[in-house]
C-alpha cells in the first residue's frame, strides 16, 4: 500500500481543487456568441464565448496560427496583428470587440497578385535578406509591427528602426539583423514603388 505524507496529501488535494476550478471555468460551458469578422479581406463567422481573446479566436476558431502567443499579457508583442492598419496586441483584445474592424494577420501581409500567386511583402523580403529571424516565434509580431510603422514612417533612420521595434521581444537574434531588416524593408518599399 502507498502511504502519502501530509505534504503529499495536501498537494494531492490542491491539485484536485485546481482541477475542479479549471473545469468549472471551462469556456466550453459558457454561452457561445456568433462572431463575424473580416480577416485578411475575407469574412469569417464562428462561435465563441464572449471572453475569447482575439489571439485565441484567430488561432483556434479561424485556424490562422501565424499569430503567435507568448506572454499572453501584452508584453512580448508576438501576437501583434493590425486592426484597421494599426498594430494591436491581440492577446489584449476580445474577439467580440474586433468585429467592427479590418483585421490583418501575418498571413495577410503578402500581396496577392493578379495571377493568384502570393509574393513576399517588403518587410517579409527584408527579413529573409537580412536574416532577421532565427526560431521565428517572434517574427509574425515583428512583421506586422514594422509593416504598420513603415506606412507612417517610410524613411526611418537606424535610431528610428530601433524605436520602432522596441515593443517587441526576441529571444534569439540580438535585434541587430531585425534593425537591418527595418531599413532594408524601407528600401524595398521604395524600389517597388507605391504599389508595394
Ligand atoms: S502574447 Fe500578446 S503581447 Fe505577448
Ligand atoms: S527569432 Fe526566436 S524569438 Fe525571435
Amino acid at each position: 500500500m502507498i502511504e502519502l505524507t501530509q505534504s503529499q496529501l495536501t498537494q494531492s488535494q490542491l491539485t484536485q481543487s485546481q482541477l475542479t476550478r479549471s473545469q468549472s471555468t471551462d469556456t466550453d460551458a459558457e454561452p457561445l456568441l456568433e462572431i463575424v469578422m473580416r480577416v485578411n479581406g475575407v469574412m469569417h463567422t464562428a462561435m465563441a464565448p464572449a471572453r475569447r481573446l482575439l489571439s485565441d479566436f484567430l488561432r483556434h476558431e479561424l485556424r490562422l496560427t501565424g499569430t503567435h502567443v507568448g506572454c499572453e499579457h501584452g508584453v512580448c508583442g508576438a501576437c501583434t496583428v493590425l486592426v484597421d492598419g494599426a498594430p494591436m496586441r491581440s492577446c489584449l483584445m476580445f474577439a467580440v470587440t474586433a468585429q467592427d474592424y479590418e483585421i490583418t494577420t501575418v498571413e495577410g501581409l503578402a500581396p496577392v497578385e493578379g495571377t493568384g500567386v502570393s509574393t513576399m511583402s517588403p518587410v517579409q523580403q527584408a527579413f529573409i535578406e537580412s536574416h532577421g529571424l532565427q526560431c521565428g516565434f517572434c517574427t509574425p509580431g515583428f512583421l506586422t509591427t514594422i509593416t504598420a510603422y513603415l506606412q507612417e514612417n517610410p524613411e526611418p533612420t537606424e535610431a528610428d528602426a530601433r524605436e520602432a521595434i522596441s515593443g517587441n521581444l526576441c529571444r534569439c537574434t540580438g535585434y541587430q539583423n531585425i534593425v537591418k531588416a527595418v531599413l532594408r524593408a524601407a528600401e524595398i518599399t521604395q524600389e517597388r514603388g507605391a504599389g508595394a
